[in-house]
Parts: C-alpha cells; sequence; structure tokens
C-alpha cells in the first residue's frame, strides 16, 4: 500500500513538472502579439487575484513586500552626506492598477523591447527606515517608520529579456528593466525623525511635502532602482513558474 501510495506522489511530481504550472482556467490567453487582448486579460487577472496567485508566484497586489534598498546612499565625504535604507517595505494598490497598454509580447519577446504601462490612482509605500547623515553641523541617525502615497501614478516599464528552455519549454526571464513613473502628488510622513523634538519632527515633515517635486527629483534615482527592484522581482517570479508559450493560445497553421 505504502509503495502503491509513494508511485503515486512520484508520478504526480513528475507529471506536475512535465506540464510546468499553468495559469488559471479563468484568466483568457491571447494570441501572441495581440496587445488588445493581453491588455483586456491581464487587467482581468489583476481584479479577480487581488490577493496574487501562489501558484505561479504572484505575490498578493493588494500588499506587496519588497526587499531591503538604500534609496541613498552618498559617500561618507564633506560637510553633507546621508544613506537612507528603508526595510520591512510593503506596498499597497497594485491591486487597483489598470493596465492601459503593452508592446512587444510577440512570440519571440527577445527580439523587440517589452512595454506595460499602467495606471495606478494610489500607491501606499509603508517602510522602516534607517537615515544617518550630516549636513554641516546637523547630524541625523535616526529610525523610524514612514508612509508615502504615490498619487495618480502613470508608470511605464520598458523591459528587455532572454528566453530560457526547460523541459522543452520556453521560459522568459528579464535581465533588464527601466521604470519610468510620473505622478501628480507625493505625500510622505516620517515618524519620529527627531526623536526629541516633535515639532521639529512636524516642521520638517512639512517642509518635506511643501516641496515634494524637488525630493522627488533629488531621489529619483534611488527610487527609480527600488521600483526596478520590485517590478522585476515580481514578473521574474511568475515568468519561472509559467512558461512563455504556456501564457499564449498556441500558434496554428503558422510555421517558423
Ligand atoms: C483600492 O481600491 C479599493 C476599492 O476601491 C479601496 O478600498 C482601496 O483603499 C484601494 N487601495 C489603495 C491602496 O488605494
Ligand atoms: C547612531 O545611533 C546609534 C544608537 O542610537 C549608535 O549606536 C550609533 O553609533 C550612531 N551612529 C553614528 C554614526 O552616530
Amino acid at each position: 500500500m505504502y509503495k502503491y501510495y509513494m508511485l503515486i506522489i512520484v508520478l504526480h511530481t513528475l507529471c506536475k513538472t512535465a506540464l510546468g504550472v499553468q495559469l488559471p482556467k479563468d484568466i483568457k490567453k491571447c494570441h501572441f502579439g495581440d496587445t488588445k487582448c493581453l491588455i483586456v486579460s491581464i487587467n482581468d487577472l489583476i481584479k479577480r487575484y487581488p490577493k496574487g496567485i501562489p501558484e505561479i508566484g504572484l505575490p498578493p497586489l493588494d500588499s506587496t513586500r519588497l526587499e531591503d534598498v538604500a534609496i541613498l546612499d552618498r559617500p561618507n565625504v564633506g560637510a553633507v552626506w546621508l544613506t537612507f535604507y528603508t526595510r520591512d517595505n510593503v506596498n499597497r494598490g497594485f491591486n487597483n492598477a489598470t493596465i492601459t497598454h503593452v508592446d512587444g509580447f510577440s512570440r519571440d519577446p527577445t527580439k523587440n523591447i517589452m512595454t506595460i504601462e499602467a495606471h495606478i490612482p494610489s500607491l501606499i509605500h509603508e517602510a522602516t527606515y534607517d537615515m544617518l547623515g550630516r549636513y554641516l553641523l546637523f547630524v541625523a541617525n535616526t529610525t523610524g517608520k514612514l508612509k508615502s502615497d504615490f498619487q495618480n501614478v502613470q508608470l511605464k516599464l520598458t523591459i528587455k529579456s532572454v528566453l530560457e528552455y526547460r523541459n522543452h519549454k520556453r521560459y522568459l526571464k528579464i535581465y533588464e528593466l527601466k521604470p519610468k513613473v510620473e505622478l501628480d502628488r507625493w505625500i510622505v510622513w516620517f515618524d519620529n525623525l527627531y526623536r526629541e523634538n516633535t515639532d521639529l519632527t512636524i516642521a520638517v515633515n512639512r517642509a518635506f511635502n511643501e516641496n515634494w517635486l524637488e525630493f522627488w527629483n533629488g531621489l529619483e534615482p534611488g527610487l527609480m532602482k527600488s521600483f526596478a527592484q520590485c517590478f522585476t522581482g515580481m514578473l521574474n517570479k511568475v515568468f519561472e513558474n509559467v512558461a512563455y508559450d504556456d501564457m499564449f493560445l498556441p500558434d496554428v497553421g503558422e510555421n517558423e
């Protein structure tokens, strides 16, 4: 009896490996390069699965955990330097994203650049931050919680990828992802900025929010790095699990 069970488990495992992980059945597949169909299908997936799809490696979209990132890492020299790290990163709001444009999801996507454009009404980022720095005579050495709200985000991802073969199937792997982000407003609150001085914490937070655009421009390289990390991680996990060909309808009557 025991041997019989083992056999079933082994067969089941082999079968699963050979067939690969599949997208949920309620997600409509499209033909390669059919951008209209893809936009509808991806938006449908986002609406149906706000909690993600663990089987295919899609994390929860309503509360997405991210790796630790260095937003700013200035060398420890001169009168002004600052390092700014965030950890325990959680993003909320990908579940409310609308895909507005896709391009390049062709039969051989390594031959072209792929793009995805999306609109996110509000992307909330919560994290623990570590700030260490000096600005003239002022020394900052703080750890605290921060909460950001990126409002009306227009996101464009430009993606370069390679194809890898496993079990006679083609799997996509992103090797370069460049995000471009435009937004209406960035609201941010740093708790505990000056532990011993609440008034100063409030004043600096207020100054930050009144001049958010300058801070956004100054921090953009670091922020883009963290956005790139976030999207590359999310997408690659799914592409690692589901073969590229299994995401599309089979090409019939078309010879290579
Ligand atoms: C996403 O949309 C839902 C429903 O409209 C809303 O309750 C939720 O607060 C939104 N999430 C974010 C992060 O804005
Ligand atoms: C920052 O503060 C921590 C504890 O409050 C202390 O251990 C550390 O040495 C400080 N670092 C610097 C560079 O002042």
